[in-house]
C-alpha cells in the first residue's frame, strides 16, 4: 500500500478536526469520539495513568505520526500537568507529504501554543527544546522497527484499521515490536479485535481491557502481567472459538 496524501479534512464528535485519507478510505480519528477526545482518552491519558511515575524520561513510540494529533496531546497532557520529564516522541510516517501540509491543518485551540513545534515538524520532521524531542522517520514503520535499537515505555498503536492497514498488525508486526519495548512499557491502541489481541499474546505481551473512559473500549498491552487493569484471557477466547487465530504476514499475500 501507498502513502496516502490525497485526505479531505472533516469535523468530529467533539467539534476538533481530522481528515479523511482517500488511499485508505478511512479517517484518521473517530469521527464519533472527536479527534483530540481519542487521542486524550484512548491513548494519552490510559498511558500516563499507568506508566512507572519515577521514570525520569519517556520515550514514546507514535505509530503512526498523521496529523500528530497523539504527539501534540502528549505535549498538552505533561504541560497541563506540570509533569517535568523528559519526552522523547518517535514516529514513523510514510506519507511524507502530509506532514509537509501540517502547518496548514485546522487544529483544535487546545493546541494552539504548539503550531510553532507542528510547523518545524512540517518543515523538517524534527523539534527538540529543554525536555521535549520529536522525531518524524520519513518511511515505513514495519523498516523501521527491524533497526531501531530504541526501547520504548509507552506506544501509541493507531494505525489505520487492521482491514485498511493491515501490515501493522499482524503476529510478525507485534513480535518486532515487543523486541523494542522496556519490561513495564505499555501499548494503548482502539482496536479490541480477537486477531490484534491473539497477534500480541503470542508476540508475549499480556492484554487488558483499559480503563473506562467515554470512548469505544480499545486495548492496553504490555510486557508485564502486573498491570492494575481486568486481564483478557486469550486462552479461553481460543478454546470458545478454535479458529480464532491472529493475522500472519503471510495472510497479507
Ligand atoms: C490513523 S492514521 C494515524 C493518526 C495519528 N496517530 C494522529 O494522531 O493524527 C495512520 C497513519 O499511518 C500511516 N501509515 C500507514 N501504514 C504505514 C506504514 N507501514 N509505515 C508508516 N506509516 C504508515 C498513514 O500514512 C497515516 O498517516
Amino acid at each position: 500500500m501507498k502513502p496516502a496524501t490525497d485526505y479531505k479534512i472533516v469535523k468530529t464528535g467533539d467539534g476538533t478536526f481530522t481528515a479523511r485519507s482517500a488511499q485508505f478510505d478511512e479517517c484518521y480519528h473517530s469521527t464519533k469520539d472527536g479527534a483530540l477526545n481519542e487521542s486524550l482518552k484512548k491513548h494519552v491519558e490510559p498511558a500516563f495513568s499507568l506508566i512507572d511515575p519515577s521514570k525520569k524520561e519517556l520515550v514514546i513510540l507514535d505509530i503512526c505520526f498523521g496529523l500528530g494529533y497523539n504527539t501534540l496531546a502528549t505535549l498538552h497532557y505533561v504541560q497541563s500537568r506540570n509533569i517535568s520529564k523528559k519526552i522523547h516522541i518517535v514516529s514513523p510516517e510514510f506519507d511524507e507529504a502530509l506532514v509537509r501540509s501540517l502547518h496548514a491543518f485546522p487544529y483544535p485551540e487546545e493546541f494552539e501554543k504548539y503550531l510553532p513545534i507542528i510547523g518545524k515538524i512540517s518543515e523538517c520532521g524534527y523539534y527538540e527544546e529543554e525536555n521535549i524531542e520529536i522525531e518524524v522517520i520519513f518511511g515505513d514503520a514495519r523498516d523501521f522497527l527491524e533497526t531501531t535499537t530504541f526501547v520504548f515505555d509507552i506506544v501509541y498503536q493507531d494505525a489505520f484499521s487492521p482491514k485498511k492497514n493491515p501490515s501493522l498488525w499482524t503476529k510478525e508486526y507485534f513480535s518486532n515490536l515487543a523486541s523494542h519495548l522496556a519490561p513495564d512499557a505499555i501499548i494503548t491502541t482502539y482496536s479490541s479485535a480477537t486477531p490484534v489481541r491473539m497477534g500480541m499474546v503470542e508476540s508475549g505481551l499480556y492484554v487488558y481491557t483499559p480503563p473506562s473512559t467515554k470512548v469505544r473500549s480499545g486495548t492496553i498491552a504490555s510486557p508485564s502481567s502486573k498491570l492494575p487493569l481486568p486481564s483478557i484471557d486469550m486462552a479461553l477466547k481460543k478454546v470458545r472459538n478454535p479458529s480464532a487465530k491472529p493475522l500472519y504476514d503471510d495472510d497479507l499475500k
